[in-house]
């Protein structure tokens, strides 16, 4: 058996602590690992570098990915992905570790059709694959994001101002949701439960009607022009707003120690599957449990993951 890995997608926090974990288990194993870069493309550029103890010295601290990342649009047609199996068979690679979101797992999922052996590794700070309850990456996001609002806080308790503070997330309301509950917001909008102007409107001058000045609304990304929201707001109430998109300073920085240990569970168990002859499986964790599922279950959730009403609750 031969391993290829490849980082796709957005990059996320702990990404390198997954490679660093696949890298060493296959070792341990006498299986060598190749490093695709740049995601797909290294698959139709023929894009590969052995991956031996040396390079993955040290890296589980860093963020990014040392194998880089893209978006790679070719692989999304069956040209690109023949010209991708064709490099596997000339490098002699039977068995890939994905490490992406849900385009990924697209991806990964074709190419399992192909013949290939593949495993899907979840990496990306919007943590919206439904079928785990964390992704690579988004532990770390959190904590920065927490700690940009934290810095907002002091300034806008001082000033006794309201902020809006955009974060990622794509389509997902976790990092919103998971920042405001662990002590950065008053108020949130989310994909899931979007709250039109007036209802945001409406929750800050009921605030600021008992009292609280200081108020963090966080949004999600992609939902409302900030600066219309903005306006709206000043104009309705006559106060002045600020607004802050925190942009991809959230998609970088050290991973946290959950990430690293998360990251490198699910490498290890990436190896296991290989070397027990699964493929087309997504591992995750639930319940604090590693576990793996087919891409196909994965990949067939025609849903979007739903907020956790629990703790949305909080909010209201
Ligand atoms: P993420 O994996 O973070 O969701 P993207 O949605 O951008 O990021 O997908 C990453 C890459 O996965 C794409 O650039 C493409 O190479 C591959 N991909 C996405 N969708 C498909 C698909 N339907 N078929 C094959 N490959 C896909
Ligand atoms: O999927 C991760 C993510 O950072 C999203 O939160 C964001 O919407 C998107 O990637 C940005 O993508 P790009 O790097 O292509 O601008």
């Amino acid at each position: 058996m031969k391993i290829g890995i490849l980082t796709s997608g957005g990059d996320a926090p702990g990404m390198n602590a997954a490679i660093r974990a696949v890298v060493k288990s296959a070792n341990h194993n006498n299986i060598e690992v190749f490093g695709i870069k740049h995601g797909y493309k290294g698959l139709i550029n023929e894009d590969l570098i052995k991956l031996d103890n040396s390079i993955i010295d040290n890296i589980s601290e860093r963020g990014g990915t040392i194998i880089k990342t893209a978006r790679c649009p070719e692989f999304i047609q069956e040209k690109g992905r023949r010209k991708g199996l064709d490099t596997l068979n000339k490098f002699g690679i039977d068995s890939v570790i994905v490490v992406g979101g849900d385009g990924s797992f697209k991806g990964a999922q074709k190419l399992c059709e192909l013949g290939i052996k593949v495993i899907g590794l979840p990496g990306t700070i919007d943590n919206d694959l439904p079928y785990t309850d964390y992704c690579i990456g988004f532990d770390t996001t959190l904590n920065t994001i927490l700690e940009c609002i934290g810095k907002i806080k002091d300034t806008d308790s001082s000033h006794e101002k309201t902020t809006i503070v955009e974060v990622m997330g794509r389509y997902c309301g976790d990092l919103a949701l998971y920042s405001a509950i662990a002590g950065g917001g008053e108020i949130i909008s989310t994909p899931e439960r979007k709250l039109d102007f007036e209802g945001i409107l409406n929750k800050l001058s009921k605030n600021i009607s008992e009292g609280k000045r200081d108020n963090i609304i966080i949004i999600t990304e992609r939902m409302y022009d900030i600066e219309e929201l903005k306006k709206y707001i000043e104009e309705k109430l006559k106060i002045s707003v600020r607004g802050t998109v925190l942009g991809f300073v959230q998609r970088g920085g050290n991973p946290s120690a959950f990430d690293r240990v998360l990251a490198s569970k699910m490498g290890v168990k990436a190896v296991e599957l290989l070397i027990k002859d699964s493929k087309g499986r997504a591992v995750g964790i639930r319940d604090n449990k590693i576990i793996d599922v087919s891409f196909c279950e994965v990949n067939n959730i025609n849903t979007n993951k739903d907020i956790e009403y629990n703790l949305l609750k909080l909010l209201l």
